[in-house]
């Protein structure tokens, strides 16, 4: 089994220089960067827009995740494109067109990512199979850093697992992965894990690169690391 992409949630930042926080998870290791995107409409939150995606852009040529947590979503894809998004996820709950977004999103030359909240069951996305680079399962409900793993999702994430079968899709989970659960999730399935506050705790950026390596630790067996 591959080691899984670790993808920070930069949600769980020092939101005050968050292009230096780009940078130094960039140089901790992440592998891509989650940028969570929120509207105060589908999600009981609010976060960024594309601006904010275009000002962090120059601090790393790590992949931007972006993940639209936003209704409608069709008006904006563009201008998340252009701002620097290298994977654009668009939540299957959020408009009655997933066909039509996921279409427009490789259109523009992006990777396209589908995201299904906890209560949705994965059968939603069987005809989306061929139009996706990306499934995210989230294992919170979408608006908060900092909940608790949904134990639940992980029957969900085996399922998706074996509907994706040899494509070229990554699974990837978000909400309340830190070392205790992060491996329970790679072993049913999952290749990208998005962790916010497991990432960003500890304040400095020593910490960050020693909670990046604790998540590769905790979902790489011992013999595959012993021999890197
Ligand atoms: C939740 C977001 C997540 C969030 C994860 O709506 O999609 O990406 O930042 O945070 P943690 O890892 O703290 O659960
Ligand atoms: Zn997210």
């Amino acid at each position: 089994m591959p080691a899984p992409i670790i993808a920070p949630s930069i949600l769980s930042a020092d939101l005050s220089r968050l292009g230096e926080m780009v940078r130094l998870i960039d140089e901790q290791g992440a592998d891509w960067i989650h940028i969570d995107v929120m509207d105060g409409h589908f999600v009981p939150n609010l976060t960024w827009g594309p601006p904010v995606v275009a000002s962090i852009r120059p601090f790393t040529r790590k992949p931007f995740d972006v993940h639209l947590m936003i209704s409608p979503v069709d008006p904006y894809l563009e201008a998340f494109a252009k701002a620097g998004a290298d994977i654009i996820t668009v939540h299957v709950e959020a408009g009655p067109h997933i066909d039509r977004s996921l279409q427009a999103i490789r259109a523009l030359g992006k990777k396209a990512g589908v995201a299904l909240n906890p209560g949705t069951h994965e059968s939603v996305i069987a005809n989306l199979l061929d139009r996706v680079d990306l499934i995210l399962a989230m294992t919170v409900n979408p608006g908060f850093g900092g909940q608790t793993f949904i134990p639940q999702a992980l029957s969900k994430i085996a399922r998706i697992r074996q509907m994706i079968a040899a494509r070229p899709i990554h699974l990837e989970v978000d909400g309340g992965i830190t070392p205790l659960t992060a491996g329970s999730a790679v072993e049913a399935g999952a290749d990208v894990l998005v962790a916010g506050s497991a990432v960003f705790t500890g304040g400095k950026p020593e910490t960050y690169g020693e909670n990046i390596r604790a998540l590769r630790r905790a979902t790489t067996p011992a013999d595959e690391r012993m021999a890197r």
